[in-house]
């Protein structure tokens, strides 16, 4: 594995996690924000999050959508109405939009998607973005095959979460059929194709510590991530509630611990790897009013306001206390801008808003 800079040795990074940087955590927070004018610049880039479907073949433990949660509410939207959203987007002035489901692997799924990603580009090229919305594809663990299919299509980001980079954790976390070898294999597979690639974990997973952050911060630069996106652990309800109790899987620490770490990971990776996109993630939020807020004052520079419409969302609750519920996108897109420009940063609109990382690094380098 490529280890990091010895500006960021894994001790130091370990140290700040805990809560040791020197001057305290608006000190790291202030590193954090220089390292990332300097790289990245003061914006924010939006991505309207449509959530388009909670069908999910996934068995993940603490996962509200599991497959064996039979009282989630399935649902799927349709191709006209993804069309519809994208619009809407267009119109919000988002360059891009993160289009995220459970995972499904059936031919039906795949042509659905491929499907949708055609029709999102043809419908939003325009002068401003001449090649349409940039797309971020969220579908999980696909064939590399497929991986390609869809890139062809139109998507050229894809977010897949390693959740934690530590097999045994990540074993405890996911039934045995889901494996972590498999999952590394997909972002590297998705790396090869020409994807920007982004990658995240949970945090506040019991059995992690500041050890295992870190390597989490080491895995993102070995695989050479683009993106990243992280939030905190948070309790589901349903069969995963049942679950994280039996397997001893409950979020461990307080809410405010949880957050706290949240923030400082957030500024370690930035410190770490600082020409990444990182993303303020909506999990923050659900354990303080002004999590994201505070993700951007530790180094973020991505929104993603959840533009699913509103009837859909009390389906797509991957967590207990999961923010939004309520509002619908114009709501989500006027109060994600608010929150950027509360802590000073000034919003992107009608761009891609692609990571430096991504641009810099030629292909045949990966
Ligand atoms: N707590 C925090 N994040 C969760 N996710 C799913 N369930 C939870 C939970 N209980 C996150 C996973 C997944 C993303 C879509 O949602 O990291 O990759």
């Amino acid at each position: 594995m490529r280890k990091l800079s010895s500006a960021t040795d894994p001790g130091t990074l370990a140290s700040w996690i805990d809560g040791g940087y020197e001057g305290g955590d608006r000190a790291l927070a202030a590193h954090a924000r220089r390292v990332m004018l300097e790289e990245v610049g003061p914006s924010v880039h939006m991505r309207g999050l449509l959530e388009f479907s909670n069908e999910c073949r996934c068995d993940c433990f603490y996962c509200g959508i599991r497959s064996s949660n039979g009282r989630a509410n399935r649902f799927s939207l349709s191709v006209d109405e993804i069309e519809r959203v994208a619009l809407d987007c267009l119109a919000s002035g988002f360059g891009s939009m993160t289009i995220q489901s459970g995972e499904r692997r059936d031919e039906a799924f795949l042509e659905f998607v491929e499907h949708s990603l055609v029709r999102i580009k043809a419908a939003t090229r325009c002068a401003d973005l001449p090649d349409g919305l940039g797309i971020t594809l969220c579908v999980g663990e696909q064939s590399r095959e497929t991986f390609e299919r869809f890139f062809e299509a139109g998507a050229h980001r894809y977010l897949l979460r390693i959740e934690t980079s530590d097999p045994g954790l990540f074993r405890r976390l996911h039934p045995a059929r889901q494996r972590f070898d498999r999952r590394v294999r997909a972002l590297q597979d998705l790396k090869e194709i020409g994807y920007q690639v982004g990658t995240g974990v949970m945090i506040g997973i019991p059995g992690q510590d500041s050890t295992s952050l870190v390597r989490d911060i080491e895995f993102f630069h070995a695989i050479d991530a683009d993106m990243i996106g992280m939030g905190p652990y948070i309790a589901a309800d349903g069969t995963a509630a049942v679950e994280m109790e039996r397997r001893g899987l409950r979020p461990e620490g307080s809410a405010r611990e949880r957050l706290t770490i949240s923030l400082r990971m957030i500024a370690a990776t930035r410190i770490a790897l600082p020409d990444v996109n990182i993303a303020a993630t909506t999990a923050l939020q659900a354990l303080s009013p002004t999590g994201r807020e505070a993700g951007l004052a530790f180094g973020a520079n991505v929104m993603m306001p959840i533009v699913t419409p509103q009837t859909n969302r009390q389906a797509y609750q991957l967590y207990d206390g999961k923010p939004c519920i309520d509002e619908d996108a114009d709501a989500c897109s006027s109060c994600t801008a608010r929150r950027a420009a509360f802590v000073g940063r000034p919003v992107t609109y009608n761009q891609w808003g692609d990571a430096p990382h991504a641009i810099r690094v030629p292909k045949e380098a990966v």
